[in-house]
C-alpha cells in the first residue's frame, strides 16, 4: 500500500492550472500521475478526450448486482498567482506544524487523495470486496467543467447505473466537526463592457461634455444593490428555496460566532441582506459579486483622461431552484436597461452552473422514493464521521459551487454524498493553500468505513 501524504507531494509538483495554457505541461503530468496511480490499484483507467483537459476515468467493474459509487474530483488548481505572497514555492509541497502546503493541496488533490487511499486499502485488505467503483477525476472544474455535461450525456447509460456519487470538495467549519453538505450553490458569470468616445479624450479638452464610461460603469454597477445588500433586479429573488426547520436547527447547532468570523476576515462590520444573518446568507441566499473592474489609467502617478472604455466582471451564485440562464438574462436587462445616453453596452454570459439540494434520509422533506442505497450511504457516513471523528456531522448547505453535481443529478439522476475534509483556513484560491493533515488521516479513514459500508448491498 502506497503511502497517501507521499503519493499526494507526488501530485501536487505538477502545475495543473486549467484556465492558462501556459500550465500544459503540469495538466499532463497530474493525469499521467493518476493514470499510473489508478493502474497501479489494479483498476481499468481510461482517458477520456475532451475539446480543453481530459476527464480521467477508472473503474473497478464487477458482478452488476453489487452496490456502484462513482468518486468525482478535480485534478486542476487555480493559479498560484500571486506567487509573491507564498511563503514557500506553491508547486514544491511542505509539511509545516501538521500541515501540507501547495497549490491544490485543499482543493482538490488532498481530499480527493482520501477517497484513493482508501479505497486502495480496502481492496488491498479484500481484493473481493462486492462494491463496483467508478473514479472520476476532471481537470475543467476550476473553470466551470465546460466538457463534463456533454461526457455525462455521451456516457450517460453506462454512469447513470450506479447508486450514488461520493466526493470530498468541500468545507467543514473545523477539525473537530465535519460536515456533510447537502447543498451548492449554483453560479452564472457575466461580463459587461462600457464604451464612450472612440478614443481615450483629454479630460479638460472633453471632460463635462461627455459620459465618462468608468463613471456609467460605477453607477449602474452601484445600482444593482440597495444600500441593505439587497440585489436589486427584478425577479433575481424568484425560485429561491425555502429553508427547512431542521436546516436552521443544524446550522444553529453550528454555533458560528459572527464576531469570530469579522476578526477571521478582518474586517469590522458584515453586510447580509437585512433578513438573514451573515452564516444564513451564505447558504440560503443568491448574490451578484463584483470580481474585477477596469478602465482607464492604472499606472504610476495620474493621467488626465476620459477613457475610452470601462469593463466588470460579475458572478451571481444561485440557490434553490433558480436557473443560471434566466439569471444571467435577467441580469443583462437590468445592466442594458439602465445604461445612460452617449454610452454602448454589451453584456456578455460566460460559464454557469445549477443549484444543487440533496435531503438527507430521516427528515421531514426527505423523498419518500429516496434510493436506498442513497439512503445507507448518509447513514453510513454520518456513523463513520461520528466514529473517527468522535462527534456527529451537522448536515449544511454550503456557498460554494460545484457545478457538476447538478448536472449529474439532471442527466445521470444521481445524488452526491459530500464530506467537507477543508477548513476555513486551508486558504483555497488564495496564498498559501495548505490541508490538515489529521484531518486528511481521519478522511481516509471514514471514506474507508463508507466504501466498506456500500459493499454491504
Ligand atoms: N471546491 C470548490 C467549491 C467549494 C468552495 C465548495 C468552498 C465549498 C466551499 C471548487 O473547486 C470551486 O472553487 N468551484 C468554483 C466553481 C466555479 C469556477 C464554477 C467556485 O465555487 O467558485
Ligand atoms: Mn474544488
Amino acid at each position: 500500500m502506497f503511502d497517501p501524504i507521499e503519493k499526494l507531494k507526488e501530485h501536487l509538483r505538477h502545475a495543473s492550472v486549467s484556465t492558462d495554457s501556459a500550465f500544459k505541461e503540469g495538466m499532463n503530468g497530474s493525469r499521467d500521475f493518476l493514470e499510473s496511480l489508478f493502474g497501479e490499484m489494479g483498476l481499468k483507467v481510461e482517458i477520456v478526450d475532451t475539446d480543453l483537459h481530459p476527464i480521467v476515468l477508472a473503474k473497478r467493474e464487477g458482478n452488476p448486482s453489487w452496490p456502484h459509487v462513482i468518486i468525482y474530483g478535480h485534478y486542476d488548481v487555480q493559479p498560484a498567482d500571486p506567487v509573491e505572497l507564498w511563503e514557500s514555492d506553491p508547486f514544491e509541497p511542505v509539511v509545516r506544524d501538521g500541515r501540507i502546503y501547495a497549490r491544490g493541496a485543499a482543493d482538490n488533490k488532498g481530499p480527493q487523495m482520501a477517497h484513493i487511499a482508501a479505497v486502495a486499502q480496502a481492496l488491498e485488505e479484500n481484493p473481493d470486496l462486492p462494491l463496483r467503483i467508478t473514479f472520476l477525476i476532471e481537470g475543467e472544474e476550476e473553470i466551470g467543467s465546460p466538457s463534463l455535461l456533454p461526457f455525462l450525456e455521451a456516457r450517460k447509460e453506462e454512469l447513470s447505473e450506479a447508486d450514488l456519487v461520493l466526493l470530498s470538495d468541500t468545507l467543514s467549519p473545523s477539525a473537530d466537526q465535519l460536515v456533510v453538505t447537502v447543498g451548492l450553490r449554483g453560479i452564472v458569470a457575466l461580463e459587461v463592457a462600457f464604451e464612450g468616445p472612440k478614443s481615450d479624450l483629454h479630460s479638460g479638452l472633453h471632460g463635462g461634455a461627455v459620459y465618462n464610461p468608468l463613471q456609467a460603469l460605477f453607477e449602474v454597477c452601484a445600482s444593482l444593490h440597495d444600500s441593505e445588500n439587497r440585489v436589486t433586479v427584478p425577479g433575481f429573488y424568484d425560485a429561491v428555496a425555502q429553508v427547512e426547520d431542521w436546516e436552521r436547527d443544524e446550522l444553529a447547532a453550528l454555533g458560528a460566532n459572527e464576531e469570530d468570523y469579522k476578526e477571521f476576515l478582518g474586517i469590522d462590520a458584515l453586510h447580509p441582506h437585512p433578513d438573514y444573518n451573515a452564516f444564513e446568507a451564505i447558504r440560503y441566499l443568491p448574490t451578484l459579486e463584483f470580481n474585477g473592474m477596469g478602465g482607464g489609467y492604472q499606472g504610476e502617478g495620474s493621467k488626465t483622461i476620459i477613457p475610452s472604455k470601462a469593463m466588470a466582471k460579475i458572478t451571481c451564485r444561485l440557490v434553490g431552484n433558480q436557473d443560471p440562464f434566466k439569471v444571467g438574462a435577467l441580469v443583462k436587462e437590468a445592466i442594458l436597461a439602465r445604461v445612460p445616453a452617449g454610452i454602448k453596452a454589451t453584456v456578455e454570459m460566460g460559464h454557469e452552473g445549477s443549484p444543487y439540494l440533496v435531503v438527507p434520509p430521516g427528515r421531514p422533506n426527505t423523498p419518500e422514493d429516496q434510493p436506498v442505497r442513497l439512503a445507507k450511504a448518509f447513514e453510513a457516513t454520518g456513523r463513520a464521521i461520528t466514529e473517527v471523528f468522535e462527534k456527529p456531522p451537522l448536515f449544511l448547505r454550503e456557498g460554494g459551487s460545484i457545478p457538476i453535481i447538478a448536472d449529474m443529478k439532471k442527466v445521470l439522476g444521481l445524488d452526491s454524498v459530500m464530506v467537507g475534509l477543508f477548513l476555513p483556513e486551508d486558504n483555497l484560491h488564495a496564498p498559501n493553500e495548505s490541508l490538515n493533515l489529521a484531518v486528511l488521516e481521519k478522511g481516509i479513514q471514514v471514506s474507508k468505513k463508507v466504501i466498506l459500508a456500500l459493499a454491504e448491498g
